[in-house]
């Protein structure tokens, strides 16, 4: 059978064709080709139109037909891999009411925090697993708040690949992974927070109806399926937010297994089976992909907001031609950027920071002295910073991996930033030839059940290339100057 994975990022839409038979990829596509942009109407808000990410899914699944190299009636189950904690809030008709609220929007912050200390720090950490923070209940009370003719026109509100879901098929569904990664979820109760509906004054009838990740979400419907060339009757099998989704393309499903992304966002992301919570929520909790109501599984989640994003901002602004150039000038420049750091914290607010928005900072430089090429390296090495910072609190939360598994893709085809990685967590790396559409497509065999087990669908798995640490600490003089910049810019936004 033939498997479709979309995966909705932040920058594009990315689509693949695995072949369930030999887990080869036949055919992958993106769009668009230049990165999407986000919409920031006012200092630290973040929006996208959910009816241009449809629009994009659909271009992007009619450039992979056009590849010629399957037959589209052959698909025989979808999976969708989406940006986590967005809000996507629809009338009766189906229609989108307003843009998406997405992930890196802070306006939610503030109301997060007063949840967190009126509902109780213990209430929160040992039932939702986090603060409430700026995560999707929030948003959607502040829309509540604020925009009141919004909120009254609600049939249904959910996450965003719930609503590419919605678009395939005309169902509304939502996942336990997703309320729980919208702070909806109550986990020891096993059912939705009745404590967060009720202190934000939400409407559970706006909640849709609640599945595994790994189960029917509806069947493609008609006229659908004539646009997209798709046979009769194919059905989404798998929805999941996208770091639950790189986890799964790395087959990283087991407690203590460790899965690491480098796009929009940097995320470092580790499997267990208890329900554990940073007391400070500097890292989140999540159900993972395989968490059902019997079996606890829990992804806990280290974000860094402003990863690829500084990367593509460097680029753009500063002016390489390719992400290639900037990888062969970053390596040019030993390790250290000569003195350059950056701090990449200008997305959103930061959770490891406790939610605060510090912004991004360049420092270090000297007219007479730099150039690019200690930019192009000095961001990288800022990004594997930020990771490194936040690899403590995992630490101290208890993960201690032995290897960590990443797809080889976005910054992680950069070598400097695998250099980088590897010799300042001091961890081992392996670099696997998948994606998010992989991973989806996989998600979507293993929820229409061809594959029998999850570790079926990764038999022939192997990594392209494992890096050891070198045992040597080129970065230690580095990283301890650009904590120590931090600390500073910590300190002047108090
Ligand atoms: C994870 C997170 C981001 C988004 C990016 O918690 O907020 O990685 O999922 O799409």
């Amino acid at each position: 059978m033939l498997l479709l994975g979309i995966d909705l990022g932040t920058s594009s839409v990315k689509v693949s064709v695995l072949d369930a038979d030999n887990g080869s990829v036949l055919a992958s596509a993106q769009y668009p080709e230049t990165e999407a942009a986000i919409i920031s109407h006012i200092p630290g808000w973040a929006e996208q139109s959910p009816n241009q990410w449809w629009h994009d899914v659909k271009a992007a699944i009619l450039k992979l037909h056009a590849t010629g190299a399957y037959n589209p009636s052959d698909i025989g189950a979808i999976g969708i891999a989406y940006q986590m904690h967005g809000l996507v809030l629809v009338d009766s008709h189906q229609n989108v009411i307003r843009d998406s609220i997405i992930w890196c929007d802070n306006r939610a912050v503030s109301l997060g925090e007063k949840a967190f200390e009126q509902m109780g720090n213990d209430y929160c950490l040992t039932h939702l697993l986090n603060s409430p923070g700026n995560f999707t209940a929030s948003k959607l009370a502040w829309v509540k708040q604020n925009e009141p003719e919004h909120y009254a026109q609600i049939y249904k509100m959910m996450l965003p690949g719930d609503f590419i879901a919605m678009k395939l098929t005309g169902e509304i569904t939502t996942t336990i992974a997703a309320l729980s990664e919208g702070m909806f979820w109550d986990f020891k109760n096993n059912c939705l927070s009745k404590a967060v509906m009720d202190y934000y004054g939400l409407d559970a009838q706006h909640i849709p109806s609640i599945k595994n990740v790994f189960d029917t979400h509806g069947y493609v419907s008609e006229h659908i399926a004539n646009e997209l060339g798709f046979s009769k009757g194919i059905s989404v099998t798998y929805k999941a937010g996208d770091q639950q989704n790189n986890a799964l393309s790395l087959n990283v499903v087991q407690p203590g297994e460790v899965a690491a992304t480098a796009g929009t966002s940097a995320v470092i992301y580790a499997v267990s089976d208890s329900l554990q919570a940073d007391t400070a929520s500097r890292v989140n909790s999540f159900a993972h992909v395989n968490h059902t109501l019997e079996q606890n599984s829990i992804g806990v989640l280290l974000c860094i907001n402003g990863a690829g994003i500084s990367n593509s901002w460097m680029k753009h602004k500063v002016g390489a031609s390719s992400y290639h150039e900037m990888n062969t000038l970053a390596a040019s420049v030993a390790p250290g950027s000569n003195g350059v750091a950056v701090l990449p914290f200008g997305n959103g607010s930061e959770r490891m920071l406790n939610n605060k928005n510090i912004g991004a900072h360049i420092t270090g430089l000297d007219f007479n002295r730099h150039e690019p090429a200690h930019m192009y390296r000095a961001v990288q090495e800022g990004v594997v910073f930020a990771m490194q910072y936040g690899f403590k609190v995992l630490q101290q939360n208890g993960v201690q991996p032995t290897v960590i598994r990443a797809g080889k893709a976005n910054m992680f085809l950069s070598d400097v930033f695998v250099d980088c990685f590897v010799n300042t967590l001091h961890v081992p790396l392996e670099l696997y030839h998948t994606d998010g559409s992989k991973g989806a497509a996989i998600g979507a065999g293993y929820g229409a059940k061809v594959f029998a087990t999850i570790e079926e669908a990764f038999v022939n798995s192997k990594p392209l290339r494992v890096i050891e640490p070198s045992g040597t600490n080129d970065y230690a003089a580095a990283y301890e100057k650009w904590e120590h910049q931090l600390a500073l810019q910590i300190k002047n936004n108090q």
